[in-house]
């Protein structure tokens, strides 16, 4: 137990999660089960949904749930991995206050993933951002530093994320004495996925994503709607995969038949309707697990309530030792016995 390596991953619930999701960590995730090297905890983020969703704890709270659906039905064992809900960990918001002073407002304003995100939400921000979605790097180096996850599983875009937890932590140690753990980022080997529609990336505000828990209709009209080679009109024209949104897809779920398919289109011998009906086919049978476990999961709230109450009672208990150790750093441990 002692030499165990925990690592510490989670996800805004501000939507349902889609295949982008399950290439990019999701897979890595359940992969990382069968290590018995590593203590895992993932982390239902809905602190830091309110960073952006303060105007919509609905929307939050029903997120909640279907985060954890999600979770669930791809595999995330909670025999295995401790599944828990950031705002039941009051540790999280007192750890932020005190590693809010290890950080400047110009270096979080810097923060490449931060920038990018201010730019895409004007419309709830104008032209001034809340202190509260500023800060959020410094919320996650509590979450990540709380729980000592020295691996932090997650997509490219948290690179900038980890990079400025690292800073915090060293900062920390170097003026409280060493204390956290440095974490690392871990980065699945799939890069992220494109869109149906040709977007470099599948996003929910993108409207291009195909979600784990999409109906076979869904899937369908989805698939159907797919970006194809444009300069191909006709059934016979020759066709080009290489800019053939289908094919690419084809390439993730058809993998045995993507050679064949390939060929076939470049020699005019493969319609796009028929080609985009095999992919659907794929799609839904590859998720048709998925779907079940969700379906035999949705059938029971109780079961779903259980998991999460107990896996943040595991999460809450981590915290706790963590928080004594940082307060008694800061020479903050009064009244201790
Ligand atoms: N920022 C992550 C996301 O938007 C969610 C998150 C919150 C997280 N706290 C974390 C990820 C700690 C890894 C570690 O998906």
């Amino acid at each position: 137990m002692q030499n165990k390596k925990r690592s510490l991953t989670g996800d805004r619930p501000t939507g349902r999660l889609h295949i982008g999701h399950y290439f990019g960590s999701l897979q890595s995730r359940v992969k990382m089960q069968e290590d018995d090297s590593i203590e895992r905890f993932v982390m239902i983020a809905d602190v830091q949904a309110l960073t952006d969703n303060f105007n919509n704890p609905q929307k939050v709270r029903d997120n909640v749930y279907q985060v954890l659906l999600d979770y669930l039905s791809v595999g995330i064992d909670p025999e295995k991995t401790t599944i828990f809900l950031q705002s039941m960990i009051p540790e999280l918001a007192e750890l932020t206050v005190y590693y809010s002073n290890l950080v400047t407002l110009a270096r979080l304003e810097r923060n490449p993933t931060v920038k990018t995100e201010i730019a895409q939400k004007k419309d709830l921000f104008g032209e001034s951002v809340t202190y509260g979605f500023l800060g959020y790097p410094v919320s996650q180096a509590a979450d990540i530093t709380a729980f000592e996850g020295e691996l932090v599983p997650v997509g490219e875009d948290q690179l900038p994320l980890i990079e400025q937890c690292r800073e915090i932590v060293r900062k920390f140690n170097s003026i409280y004495g060493e204390t956290l753990k440095e974490p690392k980022a871990v980065l699945s080997s799939n890069k992220r996925i494109k869109g149906l529609d040709g977007n470099e990336k599948m996003g929910k505000s993108l409207g291009n994503a195909i979600y784990l828990s999409d109906s076979e209709e869904e899937i369908t009209k989805k698939v159907m709607g797919a970006v194809t080679d444009p300069g191909r009109i006709r059934k016979d024209d020759l066709g080009n995969p290489d800019v053939c949104m289908v094919a690419y897809y084809h390439g993730l779920f058809s993998k045995d038949e993507v050679e064949k398919i390939c060929e076939e289109c470049r020699a005019g011998k493969r319609g796009c309707v028929d080609c985009k009906k095999q992919l659907a086919k794929n799609i839904i049978e590859a998720l048709r697990p998925i779907r079940e476990k969700r379906k035999y999961y949705e059938e029971r709230p109780e079961l779903l309530e259980k998991i999460l109450k107990d896996g943040t009672k595991k999460a809450q208990e981590i915290a706790k030792e963590t928080m004594r150790k940082v307060k008694e750093s800061m020479k903050l441990n009064y009244f201790d016995e």
